[in-house]
């Protein structure tokens, strides 16, 4: 627990000062407690009554758990600055850092540094994780890739503002910081007080970023709620805010042929919304559209044997709504004063208790009327000012959340819940706690996927990544893309459907509905698989393979984004398999017939180590090869 003062000048693990007296925190050399299965480094500070404990242990199969605690007993009221959930040496072999840029629609561009010296940080002040990555930060040594070299992967289990940084002092030692962001005033700690910070997971592999990521994949896995990977059909980019009861059950029926399993009534279905300008708050159905309430749909979604799932976004508010012309200080910022929005909206004050219960109200009220089986949780701007009448809010806004949702699912156990933040905006393990899955991005088009999808599979199992094939050409980036590459980008993820089947020619339906075939019959061993990002990032085509059984079957996925320089078939080697075994490799093609090649028999040594040469294919195309032990 290094701190100022000591001759030590890097990072402090904590920052406060007695509001008082002015003195600072002095925690002083810790008590080192070992334990069967965890370390707990605990300090206390008499002067100021400070208590901090800080404990490791290993979580699922290989995954680092910090969890810290702060604690005070003086009696006078101490106010922290920061305090890091996780303050670490870094290991002497780390000389790169990998974090990701990006912004609304064009989440995972990975940014690898140099760090030979000072600081490299990844922060999130705008109270949601972010499109940039979010709390995730990589050391690797130089030359790490997919599958060989160092890494060592720090992720904060936290879905508000956040650092995580490291820091190389002049003598070379270097510190891995990871801890939630306090606003000025925000941490104020008096006599009986604590704090749990939140958790820092830490994954080390010897093996490139796929170790880290099996590591990640197990975490979340055990952390989040079970993952069933309904086929889903979402109205979003099927037809915006152009709902109504009759397109909607004309939808629910043409998804349902093409073999979608669940139904989710996007924005659009309550009290006066036609547009992102009004109605978020009042979340009764719109009359005009559904007359009869959404039973009907419901009933017409059952018929084809869906379930159905729902779009919310309770965390905020219209300025033009009923909720907020009835309350308008249940919002963050000085009501009296001009009040920021974005997208025109405003975030409601999720720590004050009527505001709480009120949400709750609404949100059961709905899952009691009807038999909602998934709703999907979008928050669609930053929270900003954090503040209410100028006091600091910006932690209490992401307990408030977790809050809420806690409750809804003490008594909603049932119900699936999507983390949504204007696409990939929340994925954390802090809300994964409550959530069964994430929006990736909102860019389907699935070239940008690819990427994006590779970047948020360092952390997140696949499984749990919304990857949804969209219209063509693309309403982000008017790209047009084959379906079939669209069907197969989708494979890997939570497969659904965003685009009006209606729209699509007789063909494309026909490449859909055979590769949501595919994927049923395949989804069940996949989740839980091991998976892996053969080729490296950036590169062309991206070959990815999820194993499972200990290697007794496979799904190899071959996608190329843009033509190819050589004609030559590269040889891709394989990895994961058993080397004694023999496999059975057989193509499953998205289009055209037949619809099973037999590809012939192979070991797995032989697949490991001289590869498998396949024709590259032409741009924007892809393969899909099943492998099955064969003895
Ligand atoms: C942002 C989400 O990411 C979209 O999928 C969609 O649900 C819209 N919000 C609706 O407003």
């Amino acid at each position: 627990l290094p701190e100022h003062g000591t001759g030590f000048h890097g990072i402090a693990q904590i920052e406060g000062f007695c509001g008082e007296t002015r003195k600072r925190v002095r925690l002083g050399r810790p008590e080192i407690i070992e334990q069967e299965d965890r370390i707990i480094l605990h300090a206390n500070d008499r002067v100021t009554g400070i208590g901090v404990s800080s404990e490791f242990r290993f979580d699922a199969k290989d995954t680092l758990v910090v969890s810290t605690r702060v604690s005070h007993e003086g009696h006078t009221s101490v106010h922290l600055q920061r305090m890091a959930s996780a303050l670490l040496p870094t290991p002497d072999w780390a000389s790169e850092v990998l974090t990701h840029a990006g912004a609304w629609s064009r989440e995972g561009h990975p940014a690898r540094r140099r760090w030979t010296t000072g600081r490299i940080e990844q922060a999130g002040r705008s109270g949601r994780p972010g499109f940039d990555g979010g709390p995730t930060l990589t050391m690797c040594e130089a030359g790490t890739g997919e599958d060989a070299g160092r890494a060592l992967t720090a992720h904060l289990a936290w879905s508000g503002p956040f650092r995580l940084a490291v820091e190389k002092a002049t003598d070379g030692s270097g510190q891995l910081l990871a801890e939630r962001l306090f606003a000025a005033g925000e941490c104020q700690l008096n006599n009986g007080d604590s704090i749990e910070l939140p958790e820092c997971l830490i994954a080390i592999s010897g093996h490139g970023l796929n170790g880290v990521s099996a590591a990640f994949h197990e975490a979340f896995r055990a952390r989040s709620r079970p993952i069933h990977r309904r086929v889903q059909f979402n109205t979003w980019e099927a037809r915006y805010f152009e709902i109504d009861e009759t397109r909607c059950i004309a939808l629910a029926r043409e998804a349902a042929a093409l073999g979608a399993e669940r139904f989710v009534l996007d924005d659009g279905w309550f009290m006066g919304r036609r547009d992102d300008t009004t109605s978020l708050g009042d979340w009764a159905v719109d009359t005009e559209r559904f007359p009869n309430g959404l039973q009907p749909l419901v009933d017409a979604v059952h018929a084809e044997e869906m379930d159905f799932g729902l779009w919310v976004e309770p965390e905020m508010v219209s300025p033009d709504s009923d909720l907020f012309r009835a309350h308008p200080d249940w919002v963050l910022g000085h009501p009296d004063r001009d009040l920021a929005t974005g997208r025109n909206q405003l975030v409601l004050d999720l720590a004050l208790p009527a505001v709480q219960d009120h949400l709750h109200g609404e949100i059961a009220s709905l899952l009691d009327t009807y038999p909602i089986a998934y709703l999907k949780w979008d928050c669609n701007r930053d929270l900003y000012p954090a503040t209410r009448y100028g006091v600091a809010r910006p932690g209490d806004q992401t307990e408030g959340l977790y809050t809420l949702l806690d409750r809804l699912l003490a008594a909603h156990p049932d119900v699936e819940i999507e983390s949504c933040a204007s696409g990939g905006g929340r994925i954390d393990a802090g809300i994964g706690r409550f959530v069964n899955r994430f929006w990736t991005s909102d860019a389907t088009d699935a070239i940008e996927r690819v990427r994006i999808q590779r970047a948020a599979s360092l952390v997140v199992p696949p499984e749990m990544l919304g990857t949804h094939v969209g219209p063509s050409p693309n309403p982000i980036t008017r790209r047009q893309i084959p379906m079939a590459f669209r069907v197969l980008t989708a494979m890997f993820g939570h497969f659904g459907i965003e685009a009006d089947p209606g729209n699509l020619s007789e063909a494309d339906r026909a490449i859909l509905a055979r590769g949501i075939n595919i994927y049923r019959s395949h989804r069940v061993w996949m989740t839980g698989g091991r998976w892996y990002r053969i080729s490296q990032a950036g590169a062309d085509p991206d070959v990815q393979m999820v194993t499972a059984g200990n290697g007794a079957q496979a799904l190899l996925r071959i996608l190329r984004t843009s033509a190819s320089s050589r004609p030559h078939a590269p040889h891709i080697r394989l990895v994961g398999l058993q080397p004694d075994a023999r496999y059975r490799l057989t193509e499953l093609a998205i289009e055209g017939e037949p619809e099973l090649w037999p590809l012939g028999e192979y070991t797995g040594a032989g697949l490991m180590s001289h590869g498998l040469a396949l024709d590259p294919g032409s741009a924007v195309s892809g393969r899909l090869i099943h492998l099955e032990r064969a003895d």
